[in-house]
């Protein structure tokens, strides 16, 4: 959930660290620190709050070298302060770490640390055991120094270290936690994510478990567990540097927001080949396998659990198997019915998310096929899948998805359309069907996306309201979660989605002329009983926004204000109707002040439990 950048070159590496760290805050952004080799010591300088409070710290010329590490943190261990930011050095000052993930026996090691050595810890973290087990190792050989800790260390952790004494390397060693090496030109780069190192260099070698790495201006070397070196091929990062970047729009989540046509469109058509087959190179799973299964677990967390919402709808609709949907950190501790014939689906838009990944690893130990669908490609998730449908939504950098839905929304369809043919569980008649209105999708979002003005002005109207009620039927009440999460976790105004049938067992008291309802009616089969229901609302007093699909102006009626998305058949509504309630949820945030890509106490990518 933090980020890590070091680079190692001929220039400055506080201006690279510091562009990296930038392009990383997404990923936690409570306090970041650098840490520099100079003058046979290390000098660490640290700040609580976003990267620029960091940069004030860091302008005088002195602290200067071409090699450092640095970090942006989301605090687990102890708060946001400037002692518990990394860098963490050794008591000698001439070792410094950067960490990612959680060492789970920091609290043994400590003692044993004060005990035995009368070390002294500077922070609350977990992380500072790391500094201080190299620092007891190091004689002079770093890489010797780090490998000796590891063996010490339970948990995940991604780390990079440096040594005073040795200014011409950085050592870093991966264990369930993102760790790639860029490669440069007399530079390379190590870093926890992709994007912190697109802007300078387009290949990078995807560091694996266990693996220690050494860079040198000149050199990336890799080790494996047993010291020996070990060939790894080079990937070539397709996502373009100016993915990474705002571009003209105020926020990433606005870039996002409309990329979704571009993306929506890639992520299918990747998959589609022009007899309106799936395309399947790359995925291990027959026939036999398919027509064996005779259940599905699709696990994931927030939005991506969302996207399962949907997800399992449409692949029951479609391919006529019972498929179980759960939230990852529910499903490891309850009873599970996994054998052979059981389908394992993961969602994750960041392929690293702890409670999903130790899912699927329970699911596998258990005989479950995995199949995964990601956006980080060689993340932990993709990486211990069986097959793997990338969803190809590029850097998601905002902390609240958008594209990365949508695009998992996709490949549902896929999968749904990819089993329900191969199980002869439908028609080529609503194949076809459905295909063609996964291909008419991207003009459809473009369209929906022109109305961004009318659903400014709806949220300027509507953005000092506390309470808000987000409620649909059937797909649209997989939708209408998806919607309040958006809605909360930029604006912090409190809602709350639950099924429209079953708002008058309970919820339907706290309607009064202070609450808005925001009504999803997209779905024809279950309209009239929305229509319903928004009465229902209405004769409460409270406010009601209907969303509806063109033409269906009953809804305009009952409601106090309407928005329409672009006529389609009910299964791929989900992919339009999100679309207004990602613009609405982002002008209420911009109306309301928030800091919109970085909302507090969140983070992008959440790898505790
Ligand atoms: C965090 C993020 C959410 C995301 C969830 C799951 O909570 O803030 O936006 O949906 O993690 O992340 P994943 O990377 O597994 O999709």
């Amino acid at each position: 959930m933090c980020g890590i950048v070091g680079y190692i070159g001929t220039d400055h590496a506080k201006e690279k660290i510091i562009d990296g760290l930038k392009r990383l805050e997404y990923r936690g952004y409570d306090s970041a620190g650098i840490a520099l080799p100079i003058n046979g010591s290390i000098e660490i300088r640290k700040a609580v709050g976003e990267i620029k409070n960091l940069e004030s710290k860091i302008s005088e010329a002195e602290f200067d070298s071409s090699v450092g590490i640095g970090h942006t943190r989301w605090a687990t261990h102890g708060k946001p302060t400037e002692a518990n930011a990394h860098p963490h050095g050794n008591m000698e000052q001439n070792i410094a770490i950067v960490h990612n993930g959680i060492i789970e026996n920091y609290q043994e090691i400590r003692e044993w640390l004060a005990t035995e050595y009368g070390i002294k810890f500077k922070s609350e973290t977990d992380s500072e055991v790391i500094a201080h087990l190299i620092g007891l190792y190091y004689d002079g050989d770093l890489l010797a120094a780090v490998n000796k800790a590891v063996a010490e260390m339970k948990g995940a952790y991604a780390v990079a270290a440096i040594a005073a004494e040795e200014p011409d390397k950085i050592v870093a060693v991966r264990k369930d936690a993102p760790l790639v090496a860029g490669i440069g030109k007399g530079f390379n780069f190590i870093a926890s994510d992709i994007p912190a190192v697109l802007k300078y260099v387009q290949d990078v070698y995807l560091i694996e478990n266990n693996e220690t790495v050494v860079l040198t201006k000149d050199n990336i070397v890799i080790y494996d567990e047993n010291g020996n070196t070990v060939k790894r091929d080079v990937y070539p990062v397709e996502w373009k540097a100016d993915a990474a970047d705002k571009a003209d729009y105020d926020h990433f989540m606005l870039k996002e927001i409309h990329e979704q046509p571009k993306v929506i469109r890639e992520t299918l058509m990747n998959r589609l080949n022009e007899d309106g087959s799936i395309r399947l190179d790359d995925i291990s799973m027959t026939k036999e396998d398919i027509e064996n299964f005779n259940k599905i677990y699709i696990v994931a967390c927030g939005t991506a659990y969302h996207a399962g919402l949907v997800g399992k709808m449409v692949i029951e609709r479609m391919a006529k198997i019972p498929v179980e949907i759960d939230v990852a950190s529910e499903f490891r501790y309850r009873d599970t019915f996994i054998d052979d014939n059981t389908l394992f689906i993961a969602i994750s838009q960041s392929g690293e998310t702890l409670d999903t990944l130790e899912a699927l690893r329970d699911a596998k130990s258990r005989g479950a096929r995995i199949l995964s669908v990601v956006n980080a490609v060689g993340s932990s998730i993709a990486r211990e899948s069986d097959d793997v449908f990338y969803t190809l939504a590029g850097p998601e950098i905002a902390v609240a998805s958008t594209k990365a839905y949508t695009t998992q929304l996709i490949c549902m369809y896929l999968i749904g359309l990819y089993m329900g043919s191969t199980r002869g569980t439908m028609d080529k008649e609503y194949y076809d069907r459905v295909l063609d209105e996964l291909k008419a999708l991207p003009g459809k979002v473009e369209k929906i996306l022109y109305s961004e003005e009318k659903i400014k002005d709806m949220a300027k109207r509507y953005h000092f309201n506390d309470h808000v009620f987000f409620i649909g039927r059937g797909l649209d009440s997989g939708v209408s979660y998806e919607g309040s999460l958006k809605l909360k976790e930029i604006s912090y105004i409190h809602s709350f989605a639950i099924a429209a049938g079953e708002l008058k067992h309970g919820t339907i008291a706290l309607m009064d002329s202070e609450t808005l309802v925001v009504a999803l009616a997209t779905q024809d089969i279950l309209y009239d009983k929305m229509v319903s229901n928004i009465e229902e609302i209405r004769a409460r007093d409270a406010h009601v926004i209907g969303l509806a699909k063109e033409g269906r102006t009953e809804v305009e009626k009952v409601s106090n204000e309407a928005i329409y998305i672009p006529e389609c058949i009910d299964e791929v509504a989900p992919v339009l109707a999100v679309i207004p309630l990602q613009i609405f949820a982002y002008y209420v945030a911009l109306e309301r002040g928030c800091s919109i890509d970085k909302p507090k106490n969140l983070a992008k990518s959440v790898t505790v439990e």
